[in-house]
Order: C-alpha cells, then structure tokens, then sequence
C-alpha cells in the first residue's frame, strides 16, 4: 500500500486557543470553501499547511481533522475513514498532560497514526519519569528532585546552579531568565512559583553549562537514525542571561532573546563527539520507545560529556524548524521528510512485524 495514494487526516488541536474564539472561527470556517483556509495564510504558513502541501505533492488525499476539544470532536473522529492520521496534537481542550489520551483514543479507534504511541507521550512527557529511564539505560541526565507542595518526590544529592520548570510541560512553558537559581533562596521561590502557576511538580535539575545541541531521529527500532546535529546558538544572550531555550527564545520573536539566538547544523564538533552525541540520542529515543520521528535535546558539557535533557516525541515539523532543517541537511526535501514519516508509519501497520507488535499498536 505504500506508494498508493492514501487518504490522509492531519489531525491537529486547538492548542492555547480560548474556546469563544475558536466557537466563532469554526462557525467562519463552516461558511468557507476547504481550501480558503489554507491560502489565507499568507505571510507564515502553519506546520499543518505546509504538511497538507507535501502530502498533496506526495499524491495523497490529505484533510484536516480539529479536535476542539468538545466529546462532538471526538464523536466525529471515531467516524473518520482516513488510511492514515497525520497527527499534529498536543492537548485536549489546552490540557497538555491529555495529549497522550488523544493518541490513546485514536489507538482504540483502530485508526493508522503517525509517530509515538501513548506509552512513548507518557514517558516522554513526565520528565522524571523519562530521566529515571535514561538512568536504568545509563544514558546521562542531569541529576535531579522534583519536589510538590512541601513533599520531595524524589532526590538526588544535586548542587546549586540549578533550573527549575515544570515537570510535565513542553514548549519552553514555565522557562525563563527566573529559572536559572544559584541559591536555596531562589530555588525555592521558583519551586512555589511552578506549583502556584502550573500546578504541577517542579523538576529541580542541575544546570549543565555547555553548547546545546538537538538531535532529529528518523525511523523506528532497527531502522532509527539520528539525522545531522542542530545547534541552537545561545552564546549572543546578553550577559547576565541564563544561556537556555526560554520560552521568549523559542517563540517571542519581537525579543531580543528570540532575535538573538539561531538553529543551524552543528560545526566545530569532532568526530568522536558527534559519535556520542548520536549514540546517546539513539539510546535515548529507543529507551522510550519513540518511532517514526523524534528530537532529544542535549547539551555538551565543556569537558566532552553529553546529557540528555529530555526527548520530544512527535516534535515540530514546521519547515523552519530544528528537525526540518535537520532533514534538509540529510538530502531530504521537505516534502521527502514529510514523506518518510508516511511510510515509516504505514510500514509499521502493514509489515505485521511480530517482534515489535506489541510497542506498535
Ligand atoms: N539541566 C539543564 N541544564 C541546562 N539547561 C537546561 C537544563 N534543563 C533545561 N535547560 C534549558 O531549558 C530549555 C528547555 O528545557 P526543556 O526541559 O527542554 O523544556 P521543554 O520541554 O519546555 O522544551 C532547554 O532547551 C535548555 O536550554
Ligand atoms: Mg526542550
């Protein structure tokens, strides 16, 4: 079936989005003709128009399928008759922590998806949990506590600096100059900061000074590979600036944090270092089970060690983004990318491989 022409859902949410604007931008969408949606985004197109695009090269049929959030979205989903779900979520309704529920649920529906399956998003997503895994498989992370209201869940012996965030978010939430603490003071001011404001634990991590580097895998099990190195430079942040991916990094772009940092292919790496840095990514994503595409986020220590700093399942595709670029620099077209994943997923449906049955469903 690979190589046929599929018909192919992107199934997205409607992540940060209030529920009276999203209400009436439905209600504009109901009157539209389908395709005006995607050609009134002029200026910047989304990751899913630009992957409704390259399936549409690729020969597929695709469609957008919105989870709003509302048990009517999901009613309708169970209906859905696509060969495959290209699936962009990230929440329900704005919760993040339910993005596995959604993959779950799609799972349960019999329906083909693309990238990790529930098992993978919860591991993932809880960053102690993740960690705890890294350390059974002996893949370095920095060692850490996460710590909810008044009560340590877990610790190790760990030295000030440290960052503190969330320990179930994404997307740079809760991260910014504030994070970085170099006192017990300031840690746990910003430990009561991430329970009052996200009412989650806080995962308390030493600080690991050094280059920070993202790591695209592409493929599943055997078939995994780590794609070139992506460097995000953070060495022009103005003096006094904690040296992370803040949340104004990755997506304020009128801040100076955002105009003055920029993802390109990782140079100045030796040999041996690279070999490191892919071999920890590869244990890292088969450690949790990631597929079809991945990104583990690293840093390199001054001295030459790595540590994983967590692992994004399903991360984003948009063409300017890390993993894209990565792609490009393999030799694959946007469209060529956008394709693989196809395949790797259909390719885990159809091969019927008995020896990962039971991680692929
Ligand atoms: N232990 C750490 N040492 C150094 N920098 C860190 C550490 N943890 C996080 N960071 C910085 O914060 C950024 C965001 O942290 P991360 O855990 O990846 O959160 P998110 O899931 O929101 O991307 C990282 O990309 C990195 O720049
Ligand atoms: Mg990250």
């Amino acid at each position: 079936m690979i190589g046929a022409k599929l018909k192919i859902a992107l199934l997205y949410d409607l992540w940060n989005e209030d529920p009276v604007a999203a209400a009436a931008k439905e209600e504009a969408d109901a009157t539209r003709k389908p395709h005006k949606k995607v050609k009134k985004a002029k200026k910047e197109k989304t990751d899913r128009e630009e992957i409704f695009e390259a399936l549409q090269k690729l020969g597929h049929e695709p469609s957008y399928f919105e989870l709003d959030g509302r048990p009517t979205s999901l009613h309708s989903l169970s209906r859905c008759d696509a060969d495959l779900i290209f699936n962009l979520t990230e929440s329900f309704d704005g919760d993040d922590t339910k993005e596995m529920n959604v993959v779950a649920y799609v799972d349960l529906l019999g329906l083909r998806y693309t990238g990790a399956g529930p098992h993978a998003i919860f591991m993932s997503q809880d960053k102690a949990i993740a960690k705890k895994i890294f350390a059974f498989h002996g893949i370095k992370t920095p060692f850490f506590a996460t710590a909810y209201r008044g009560r340590i869940e877990h610790a190790h012996d760990i030295s000030l600096p440290l960052i503190v965030k969330p320990s179930c978010e994404d997307g740079s939430i809760g991260i910014d100059a504030g994070s970085v603490v170099k006192s017990v003071k300031e840690m746990m001011e910003r430990v009561e900061y991430i329970q009052n404001e996200f009412d989650s634990p806080a995962l308390i991590e030493e600080y690991i000074e050094g280059r920070e580097i993202y790591a695209g895998v592409l493929g599943s099990y055997e078939t995994a590979h780590v794609l070139p190195l992506v460097e995000l430079d953070l060495s022009r942040l103005p003096e006094g600036t904690p040296k992370i991916a803040s949340y104004d990094v990755k997506f304020e772009k009128n801040t100076e944090a955002y105009k003055l940092t920029k993802s390109s292919i990782a140079v100045n790496l030796d040999e041996d270092t690279v070999k490191r840095l892919e071999d920890t990514a590869l244990a890292a994503y088969r450690a949790l089970k990631l597929r079809d595409y991945g990104r583990i986020d690293m840093r390199l220590a001054p001295n030459g060690d790595v540590y994983v700093i967590e692992a994004n399942p399903n991360p984003w595709l948009a063409s300017r983004q890390e993993f894209a670029m990565a792609a490009k620099a393999s030799g694959l077209s946007y469209t060529e990318m956008i394709g693989s994943i196809v395949d790797l997923a259909m390719g885990r449906y159809l091969n019927g491989n008995v020896a990962t049955a039971a991680t692929t469903r």
